[in-house]
């Protein structure tokens, strides 16, 4: 068990394929203040919703092994996360967001993932905070067996 699973700051979820690891996440809950999203106007589109930070899954790590990598299991995992995100009697989520490391950029870019601004204390830092919108997701995820 990892210090960050002791101390309630994050879930870690191993990924076991016959019988071998194949891939872990972790997550924990999360926000974004709205200023550090490109499209914010889409989350005050209504003006009698006022809210300063958008509730987030944070996906604190993944990871696919090497040998693996490339064969989905980094798209399905994130899928997988979407769907912990929006099941009935979760707390609100609204985004997935993470942080990226630069290598990793490409692949959350390529399966929809956007890039928050880098303002303020977050402007210049390597790994960039990275967030999807959960909603425009719903209707994909129902397509995906997860069993
Ligand atoms: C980044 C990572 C999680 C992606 O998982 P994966 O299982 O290899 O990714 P997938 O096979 O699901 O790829 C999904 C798409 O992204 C693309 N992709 C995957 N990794 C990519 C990369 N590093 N750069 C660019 N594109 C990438 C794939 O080509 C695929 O596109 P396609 O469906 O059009 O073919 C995995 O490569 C990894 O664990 N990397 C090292 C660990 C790491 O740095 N983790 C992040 C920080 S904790």
């Amino acid at each position: 068990m990892t210090r960050y699973e002791r101390a309630d700051l994050g879930r870690t979820t191993l990924v076991f394929y016959e019988g071998a690891l194949v891939a872990y996440f972790t997550i924990s809950n999360a926000g974004i203040y709205t200023e550090f999203l490109k499209n914010a106007k889409s989350f005050s589109s209504d003006p009698e919703i006022k809210i300063d930070m958008i509730p987030a899954v944070k996906i604190g790590r993944l990871a696919v092994q090497t040998g693996r990598q490339n064969c989905g299991i980094g798209r399905f995992l994130v899928a997988y996360i979407a769907r912990i995100a929006l099941k009935k009697g979760a707390p609100a989520a609204r985004l997935l967001i993470l942080e990226s490391k630069p290598n990793s950029e490409r692949f959350y870019t390529e399966i929809g993932f956007e890039f928050a601004l880098q303002i303020g204390r977050m402007r210049g830092r390597t790994n960039r905070t990275m967030f999807m919108d959960l909603q425009k997701l719903a209707g994909l995820l129902a397509d995906i067996d997860f069993e």
